[in-house]
């Protein structure tokens, strides 16, 4: 069996184990989160050893050429030696600002040491007490060193829980990424433009919205937002007052429950969206949030007509 070479240390493999199973068995505190490939928080770079392809999907070219990759998919065939991250992916950041944008979700603002090269819409994975790990989208534009993040509050969360109850400004937390290619990308600017999330799906689709009006997108641009009822919205009057000064824009809050509703759309966002603009073929899309909403719609999208190539999608996996 293959054996892994970890900080001066041999672990040998048990059959069919990922690396991160491997190292975690034998008590080697590694970061991670979702533990099926998608969020980018246990990646570790090889020093030695073939790593197997699968294990790098979804790493950026530059981090790929390294020899980074993700462990948590990783079933090696011969032995590999690792090392963490190194300081081009791994960041070290202040809290700077804590504000309640509704009574579950908390804009967390970052003033990071040295700036990262991110894209609005992107993700980090923020890293506390060594192996908690969580991946937050961007929600702001790439200036200075801030990083801007809207975490929900989830019960018994452990890093939602944090932010939410213990940080404070000031305290110090530790970046990886950043990751994902779910970002606005110029090149076809009278495309229009679906933007579709639940919950704190709203922070990517922010960032990437306010990405495609500096770039200059002339395209209608549709911003769509979920949730069960009217107090899971937030960010209401700042994109209406965006919308209003934007002939192109348009936004619209959607409740799945509801009467009172104050301008809001009422049912089940796949429906809405779908309702309103049933052909899609030509248009560029952009679907973030709970994992079964992304998939499903992803889906629906593509049968209404959207390339699969023009829709971009960031699932919000919890961790295993
Ligand atoms: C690419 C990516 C981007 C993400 N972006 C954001 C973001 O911008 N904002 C944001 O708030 N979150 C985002 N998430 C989710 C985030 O990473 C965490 O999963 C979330 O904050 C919960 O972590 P926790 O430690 O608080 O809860 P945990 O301690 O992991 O979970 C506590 C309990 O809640 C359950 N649970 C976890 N998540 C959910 C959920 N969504 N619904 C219901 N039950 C749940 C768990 O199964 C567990 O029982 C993103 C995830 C990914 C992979
Ligand atoms: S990618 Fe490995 S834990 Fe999420």
């Amino acid at each position: 069996m293959p054996a892994i070479e970890y900080e001066g240390c041999a672990y040998p493999l048990s059959p069919g184990e990922t690396v991160l199973d491997g190292l975690l068995r034998n008590g080697v505190n590694i970061a991670h989160s979702c533990k099926a490939g998608s969020c980018g928080s246990c990646m570790m770079r090889a020093v030695s050893g073939a790593i197997p392809a699968g294990s790098q999907t979804g790493l950026k070219d530059s981090w790929r050429a390294q020899g980074y990759f993700l462990p948590c998919v990783c079933i090696p065939d011969a032995d590999l030696a690792l090392t963490p991250v190194g300081s081009d992916a791994r960041f070290s950041a202040t809290i700077a600002a804590l504000e309640l944008l509704s009574p579950d979700v908390l804009r967390v603002q970052l003033h990071c040491d040295s700036p990262i090269p991110y894209r609005a819409g992107q993700y980090v994975t923020i890293v506390r007490e060594g192996s908690l790990a969580r991946s937050y989208s961007i929600a702001c534009l790439p200036e200075g060193l801030e990083i801007e993040l809207h975490v929900r509050r989830v019960a018994g969360g452990k890093m939602s829980g944090w932010f939410h109850q213990h940080a404070r400004v000031g305290d110090r937390v530790t970046v990886l990424g950043p990751s994902g290619d779910c970002f606005y990308v110029a090149g076809n600017p009278d495309q229009p433009m679906l933007l579709v999330g639940t919950g704190t799906g709203l922070a990517p689709l922010y960032g990437i919205l306010r990405d495609a009006l500096r770039s200059g997108h002339r395209g209608p641009i549709h911003l769509f937002h979920g949730a069960l009822h009217k107090g899971g919205l937030y960010l209401v009057d700042e994109l209406r007052k965006l919308t209003a000064s934007h002939a192109h824009i348009s936004y619209t809050p959607a409740v799945l429950n509801g009467s009172d509703v104050d301008n809001m759309a009422v049912g089940a966002i796949d429906q809405v969206v779908l309702r309103r603009f049933p052909k899609l073929a030509g248009w560029r899309a952009y679907v973030c949030g709970d994992p079964a909403l992304v998939q499903s719609l992803r889906k629906k999208l593509f049968l209404a007509g959207a390339a699969s190539r023009d829709i971009y999608a960031d699932a919000f996996t919890p961790a295993a």
